[in-house]
């Protein structure tokens, strides 16, 4: 990524983080989780992993950020507070009860490999989508094969749950705001770990709604069907008509 790109992705999280911040403070207490608090590591920190973790740091969980940028994670955890903290991937991988990962999907071989064992057992949200023209070779396969069976083949041993693929990062700070009125179509094949994500994204306003296991984590991607904020009865209805 050329370094002024980067400059303004950083500018632009700074200013949504700051926003957050600012804007969500005074109620933010008050939408304390319901579900037990975990320690959630989050494998990119970009416009996704940053507006989750700072959303669920506020809610009661503690998150540690990670990237490829420690000094960068560090500033944001130390802007974020509520005990946010900032490590290496490997770092927030043995620190997360639960991992969200969110890079460019031709990030994600990369990202498997660093983490290798790491990724047994653990609950992974994987937010990550494949683009052609964006993710080139692994981006045309995943699209292929379909996000969720890739993603499965890329992070073995990784109890994965489809989620948060389709709506903008923009607007993942807000849904506490009016919770359950949005819906999150969600996929997986491990059913405790879909209970631990289901848990996670309820504490955050939104209501999840599964639509199969994850070979139909292919849906669950930009300019399908279920993109966009919509309600759960609209999600369960779309997904019905779907293979
Ligand atoms: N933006 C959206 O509205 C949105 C919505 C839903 C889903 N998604 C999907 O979610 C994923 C993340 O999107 P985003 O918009 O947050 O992307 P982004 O802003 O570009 O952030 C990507 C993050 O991944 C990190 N990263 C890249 N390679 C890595 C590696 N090998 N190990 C660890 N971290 C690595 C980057 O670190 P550095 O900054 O240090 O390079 C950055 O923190 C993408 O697959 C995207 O398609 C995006």
């Amino acid at each position: 990524m050329s370094i002024s790109r980067k400059n303004n992705r950083r500018s632009f999280l700074q200013f949504t983080v700051t926003t957050l911040t600012l804007a969500s403070l005074p109620t933010f207490a008050q939408t304390a989780t319901a579900g037990p608090k975990l320690r959630i590591g989050l494998i990119g920190s970009g416009r996704v992993g940053s507006a989750l973790g700072t959303t669920w740091a506020k809610v009661g969980h503690t998150v540690m950020f990670s990237s490829l940028d420690l000094e960068a994670d560090k500033k944001l955890a130390a802007s974020v507070g509520h005990g946010a903290r900032a490590g290496t991937s490997k770092e927030a991988a043995a620190f997360g009860e639960v991992l969200l990962i969110s890079v460019p999907y031709h990030a994600l071989p990369a990202v498997g490999k660093e983490l290798g064992d790491l990724l047994k057992g653990k609950v992974v949200i994987d937010t990550s989508n494949p683009f052609v023209e964006r993710d080139g070779e692994i981006g045309v396969k995943a699209r292929e094969v379909g996000a969720g069976l890739m993603s499965a083949q890329l992070l073995p041993g990784a109890r994965i749950v489809r989620a948060f693929n389709a709506i903008g990062a923009a607007r993942m700070g807000a849904a506490w705001q009016e919770p359950g009125k949005v819906g999150m179509p969600i996929a997986g094949d491990d059913a405790q770990a879909i209970a631990t994500a289901s848990s996670l994204i309820r504490d955050i306003g939104y209501e999840p709604v599964l639509i199969g296991g994850l070979a139909m984590g292919r849906h669950l991607q930009p300019r399908e069907p279920l993109a966009g904020e919509r309600s759960a009865e609209e999600i369960r209805r779309i997904a019905a008509g779907l293979k």
